[in-house]
């Protein structure tokens, strides 16, 4: 058997296509969906990333500012600035790129974003709303995902969903997604983690494996059962002095082997990571429509 590609392109086309065509409307309305990303430090990843959601904004009609702020910016300094942005009647969506420098304490930022403003789904406010089943802004990577499963019509109701990796950013909100009593979702979730005794006893059970975990090839063949789905999140670099840049970019899945196993694979790069810059898109058109009304 060799796995079918979910391929994150397609997916990204369509989400671009149906966000330009909502931007146009909104600006024919007199709204300009605007978006503003802060980034603070210099971390090479982050970089990358804020310009690939620069560049998407620009493709649909999205206007976005990046605010590029030095590692030496103290959290008082960047409270104050979230601040101004949040009383920003112009300011539709905030964005603050993570990870932050170690002496910022991600949590109070997050805390700090205007619940209404929050294209992240971060704030804690807009988590419990998910957790509780009404959402109003998903966090980007797990809506990705899941959107990217039902374009490619892997069947979610009653599946048995594994995620590895407990993070605030992908495991903890896709759990609270796919656990949803909606159709389409349904799915019945463990999340592993660091301290699980034996992952692999419980990936080899899973309809659905989902690797989000940042550790290179961490998920082998041998961990996962013929026929399965696995959306590999990671996005590790390692060295290849073969390479253009020195390095390669690869997933937590050990993609060649699992390829000849599963039934479904995502591609690293090319799976899950243009899906989470098109969910992006999509929350920045819902805080920008609910601009005026609170979440
Ligand atoms: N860093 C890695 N993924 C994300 C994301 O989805 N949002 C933000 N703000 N930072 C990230």
């Amino acid at each position: 058997m060799t796995a079918t590609l979910l391929e994150g392109k397609p997916v990204a086309e369509k989400i671009e296509a149906e966000v330009t065509e909502e931007a146009a409307g909104l600006r024919a309305e007199g709204v300009t969906p605007n978006l503003t990303v802060v980034l603070v430090g210099d971390d090479p990843a982050s970089k990358v990333y804020v310009g690939s959601k620069e560049k998407a904004c620009k493709r649909v009609g999205i206007d976005s500012t990046t605010l590029r702020l030095p590692a030496s910016l103290s959290q008082g300094d960047l409270l104050r600035l979230i601040g101004d942005l949040n009383h920003n009647q112009a300011v539709h969506g905030i964005l603050v790129q993570l990870p932050l420098p170690p002496e910022i304490d991600p949590n109070a930022v997050l805390c700090a974003v205007d619940p209404a403003k929050d294209v992240d789904g971060f704030a804690p406010e807009n988590m419990g709303k998910l957790l509780l089943g009404f959402p109003y802004t998903v966090a980007c990577t797990p809506a990705g995902i899941a959107r990217m499963l039902d374009h490619y019509e892997v069947p979610l109701d009653g599946s048995n969903v594994v995620i590895i990796g407990r993070s605030n950013i992908v495991g903890k909100p896709l759990a609270a997604l796919l656990v949803q009593k909606t159709k389409g979702r349904n799915c019945t979730v463990t999340i592993c983690h660091s301290r699980t005794a034996d992952i692999a006893r419980h990936t080899r059970d899973a309809d659905i494996v989902v690797a989000a975990l940042g550790s290179p090839g961490f998920l082998r063949a041998d961990m996962v059962r013929p026929g399965c789905t696995v959306v590999d999140v990671g996005i590790n670099r390692v060295e290849d002095p073969a390479a253009k840049r020195g390095y390669r970019l690869v997933g937590d899945a050990d993609f060649d082997t699992i390829l000849k196993k599963a039934a479904f694979i995502t591609p690293v790069p090319g799976g899950v990571g243009p899906l989470t810059v098109g969910m992006l898109l999509k929350n920045t058109l819902k805080v920008a429509r609910c601009c005026g009304c609170k979440a």
